[in-house]
């Protein structure tokens, strides 16, 4: 009986043994919640025994990320099987041959209806020269974040316009004069995020990097517009502190989690943090609403938001591309909306009541996401997102005037869009 007892377990051992069979493992930034995906991962693995998966996680900032990925995949690295990258990447991606398409793993199911469940602007972002290179994780925009308490001490409602902004934070400023509460916080540091930041004026004015037929259109004038309006935030309005080309997102986000901000332009994660964070100062107390419009009613936010591809030196494609269904699923949505404050990417979702309860502006959320501007979608985007960060990186540093950057940016882009 012991030696049959013995045996089974034997038998058992060498079965499970043999289901562990395959190990996957996903790339993160440490922005992207690692906690939440481990969650996520737990549920994977209990529904597929046999398959582990670990995070790898690297890079505060979405190009710090990138610049790591690029060592790992330019050495053909097959380590990472799937990664989460951001929606300015898949046009890189499928130019270096880092990704491998996911078309040849959908046999069976048809691309159109597997897409057409997510917001258009992703199902587009993540489709190049035809073909899937990523399936959308989360959704994301640029909304303002705001001090309810203090506008509400001050009798203000959220402003509609940035001329409402000024005037509401220099009131705010004035009235509190507490020397660690700073107005308006946005991103100004040497990091992708100030891209969309450069681009928010432009946008306004009726301006964009390029056109459809991907054409440069920006002016000199619409740049150094825009570069002007950020520096009298600080030199003229006074309503940012003079540092804000130190300023990366996580770092505005962190402060105002210390209450020292009344007004950040932040993506979506930021609400989670704010709400749910042990070490928030500022729980129950931010409120959310759509950038404000500059001047002519124009309104413009910044499309942003994650996708999951797999690598093309992934040695199990096949398992990773079911784990990336998996992960873009309805069902994940939800977990990283109400555990994140991630965006959804399927309409549906924005409905759910357990996702609206988490995140109340949720509900006025989804037209912001759906009229979001998108970066220039470019192979080359990279060259073009260091022309902008950096020479508006330098225009809010004073090292540059907003007229010699927006030559700097323009002969920059002229250069790249010319093809040389
Ligand atoms: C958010 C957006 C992403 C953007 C980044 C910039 O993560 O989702 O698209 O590039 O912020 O900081």
């Amino acid at each position: 009986m012991k030696k049959l007892v013995w045996l089974m377990a034997g038998v058992l051992a060498a079965s499970l043994g043999m289901a562990q069979q395959t190990k996957l493992r996903v790339f993160v930034g440490g922005q992207q919640r690692p906690d939440v995906l481990r969650k996520i991962l737990d549920i994977y693995e209990k529904r597929n025994p046999g398959v582990k998966v670990d995070i790898e996680v690297g890079g505060a900032t979405s190009d710090q990320q990138q610049q790591y990925l690029t060592t790992v995949l330019a050495s053909r690295d097959p380590s990472i099987d799937v990664i989460l990258i951001d929606v300015i990447r898949p046009a890189q991606y499928a130019a270096a041959k880092w990704a491998d398409t996911l078309d040849k793993y959908l046999p069976g199911i048809s691309k159109v209806a597997l897409l057409k469940q997510y917001l258009p602007a992703y199902a587009e972002a993540d489709q190049i020269g035809g073909q899937l290179w990523a399936l959308p994780s989360f959704a994301d925009a640029q909304f303002l974040y705001y001090r309810k308490d203090l506008l509400e001490k001050y009798g203000l409602k959220p402003p509609k316009t940035w001329d409402e902004l000024v005037k509401e934070t220099q009131t705010i400023l004035a009235g509190e004069k507490n020397p660690n509460l700073n107005g308006l916080g946005y991103i100004g540091a040497k990091a992708e995020g100030t891209v969309c930041t450069f681009l928010l004026p432009v946008w306004a004015a009726g301006g964009d990097v390029a056109d459809t037929n991907g054409k440069l259109t920006l002016t000199e004038a619409q740049a150094q517009n825009a570069l002007q309006f950020w520096l009298d935030t600080m030199d003229k309005y006074k309503i940012s502190p003079p540092n804000m080309a130190e300023k990366a997102q996580d770092v505005v986000r962190q402060e105002m989690q210390q209450g020292r901000w009344v007004f950040g332009t932040l993506f979506g994660y930021a609400w989670a943090r704010f709400q749910n964070d042990a070490d928030s100062q500022v729980k129950g107390k931010i409120g959310v609403v759509p950038l404000p419009e500059f001047a002519g009613g124009r309104s413009a936010t910044c499309l942003g938001g994650w996708q999951w591809t797999i690598s093309n030196f992934s040695r199990d494609k096949a398992q990773a591309y079911k784990l990336v269904r998996f992960l873009s699923s309805a069902e994940v949505s939800k977990i990283l909306a109400i555990d994140a404050s991630n965006l959804p990417v399927l309409p549906s979702v924005y409905k759910d009541p357990d996702v609206l309860k988490a995140n109340p502006w949720f509900a006025d959320a989804l037209p912001v996401v759906l009229t979001a501007r998108a970066r220039p979608v470019s192979a080359r985007y990279p060259e073009i997102s260091d022309a902008i960060v950096s020479n508006t990186n330098a225009v809010l540093a004073r090292t540059k005037t907003p007229e010699q950057a927006a030559k700097d940016i323009l002969a920059k882009l002229q250069q790249i869009y010319a093809g040389k």
